[in-house]
């Protein structure tokens, strides 16, 4: 059976950009506009020209610089504000604007003080305006998800016979229940004439959580086009989020649906807008939140290591998602850190895996992520437990008006040998302690401490140079704690000395 098209109406720009604190300049506006480009939306909703002169150039600009989309300007039914949309838009290949007017009992009387007979009468007035300007006019029943079914029918009618060609059904205040929605837009396909002259949009608003539940229930009842942001931003708690709309639409093959989405992009697209719009997305945000295809409990990743579909409904590339999807944590189990392990280019036989295990577990209790650095420098670590000099413990005093102290204890040709020393800091205590043991001639020509990038709970890196008789010998060990890292890289660049 051939699959029917579901349009893509990108509304980042406008709807989504209408939350506080989120506004982007013009040119950002042109590099999210031109990211939904390559993401392939059909409409990108660029702005509210009237609203602002910024607005206005934005769409002016966002025109220029897109070439394959349609490019969409809201206006109110309201001849200035059609005429200044018609302005904006003189540059867009694929002109669209997207008029309307309140049809909800609310709108009518608070906003409008108008009888239903004058909305009418206003929206077709409206859309015939526009059509003056442009072919495509996309007409918005605002509220219509809290109007009664009859006089919404009315309206649309009458719009579609002015000349809309979309008419919108936004749920503006995120009220209905999807059955209702959904029987909302049956009810329209089923009583409205010349309905199929139209393409009608779903327009939800997220304010119960409903918003893409709604929107695909939508499209079952037949609307094809959905209005949604990324990310699903957008006033109060935002709109449909496009990413999950899209993935519904394609994972559900039995509603015999699709999008011209790329959905490589849809990852991407999501940290740019994120970014740009200085806009957090949750961790747990279905498509694109940062644990959306994360697994950390043993048995998950037992199971998605097996089968990753045990576990997984979508393969995180086909959303753009290329990381690993496995979380090394206190709760993975081996065949995670083998996994792992393998990845990372270590081939370790049982008995070397069980002692990496020990140490990731002894690591992993410490951080409350174990990264592909820290592996690596766990493995470091840990394929030097045969060398010459071993470290038994370390004790360090330091801090402000004391007086840097080490004391350590180290286990060197069968023996365990204890020092103490004091320096201008930990480190340099540690290492002239370390020389009342050790007293063959070397010296420290290098010691490099990795800073620290994830947190004050991640692992030092350090190496260190050791010169001795015009030789260098190197020495690396990673720690969370870099005292002692910094003494297990020395050691075992002395170790090589002695
Ligand atoms: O939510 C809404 O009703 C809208 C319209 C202006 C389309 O955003
Ligand atoms: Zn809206």
């Amino acid at each position: 059976m051939s699959k029917e098209k579901v349009y893509i109406f990108d509304t980042t720009l406008r709807d989504g950009e209408q939350v506080p604190g989120c506004q982007l300049n013009t040119l950002e506006k042109i590099e999210v506009a031109q990211s939904l480009e390559l993401l392939g939306v059909d409409i990108i909703e660029a702005g509210f020209p009237v609203s602002s002169p910024g607005d206005f150039t934005s769409v002016v600009e966002i025109s220029k610089a897109v070439n394959q989309p349609t490019i969409c300007a809201l206006t109110r039914a309201v001849e200035k504000d059609i005429d200044v949309a018609a302005d904006a838009l003189r540059f867009a290949k694929h002109p669209r604007i997207h008029t309307g007017i309140g049809v909800s009992p609310h709108h009518m009387k608070y906003k409008f003080n108008a009888t239903p007979e004058q909305i009418v009468e206003r929206a077709v007035a409206a859309v015939k305006y526009a059509k003056k300007y442009v072919e495509d006019i996309e007409f918005y029943a605002e509220d219509a998800g809290r109007s009664e079914n009859r006089f919404l029918a009315k309206v649309i009618e009458a719009v579609i016979a002015a000349g809309a060609t979309v008419v919108n059904i936004p749920d503006t205040t995120g009220y209905c229940l999807p059955d209702e929605y959904g029987a909302k837009i049956r009810y329209l396909k089923e009583n409205v004439k010349n309905i199929d002259k139209a393409i009608i949009a779903t327009h939800c608003h997220n304010d119960l959580g409903l918003a893409t539940a709604n929107s695909i229930a939508g499209v079952i009842n037949g609307a094809r086009q959905i209005e949604c942001t990324i990310n699903g931003i957008g006033e109060r708690a935002g709109n449909t989020s496009l990413e999950e709309a899209v993935m519904i639409i394609n994972s559900h093959k039995r509603l015999s649906l699709e999008t011209s989405i790329n959905t490589k992009r849809l990852y991407p697209t999501s940290r740019l807008v994120s970014t740009l719009m200085r806009m957090p997305v949750q961790a747990n945000k279905a498509i694109v939140g940062r644990n959306a295809f994360a697994h950390s409990s043993g048995i998950h990743q037992d199971g998605v290591l097996k089968k990753r579909e045990t576990y997984e409904i979508m393969n995180p590339k086909q959303v753009g998602v290329n990381e690993s999807s496995i979380v090394l944590t206190a709760r993975s189990g081996r065949a995670a850190l083998k996994h792992r392990l393998t990845s990372l280019g270590y081939k370790l036989d049982q008995k070397e895996l069980d002692e990496a295990y020990k140490e990731f577990l002894d690591l992993a209790d410490k951080k409350r992520e174990v990264h592909n650095d820290d592996l690596m420098a766990l493995m470091g670590k840990t394929a030097r437990h045969d060398r010459k000099i071993q470290l038994e413990s370390l004790q360090v005093l330091c801090g402000k008006s004391a007086i840097p102290t080490a004391t350590i204890r180290l286990k060197y040709e069968g023996q365990t040998w204890e020092g103490t020393d004091t320096g201008n800091g930990p480190i340099d205590a540690a290492i002239n302690a370390v020389k009342t043991i050790i007293t063959t001639k070397t010296t420290l020509e290098e010691l490099l401490i990795h800073t620290i990038t994830r947190g004050s709970d991640d692992m030092g890196k350090v190496h260190v140079q050791v010169e001795s008789k015009g030789k260098v010998f190197y020495g690396f060990s990673a720690n969370t704690d870099i005292i002692t890292a910094t003494i297990e890289a020395y050691l075992e660049a002395l170790s090589q000395v002695v």
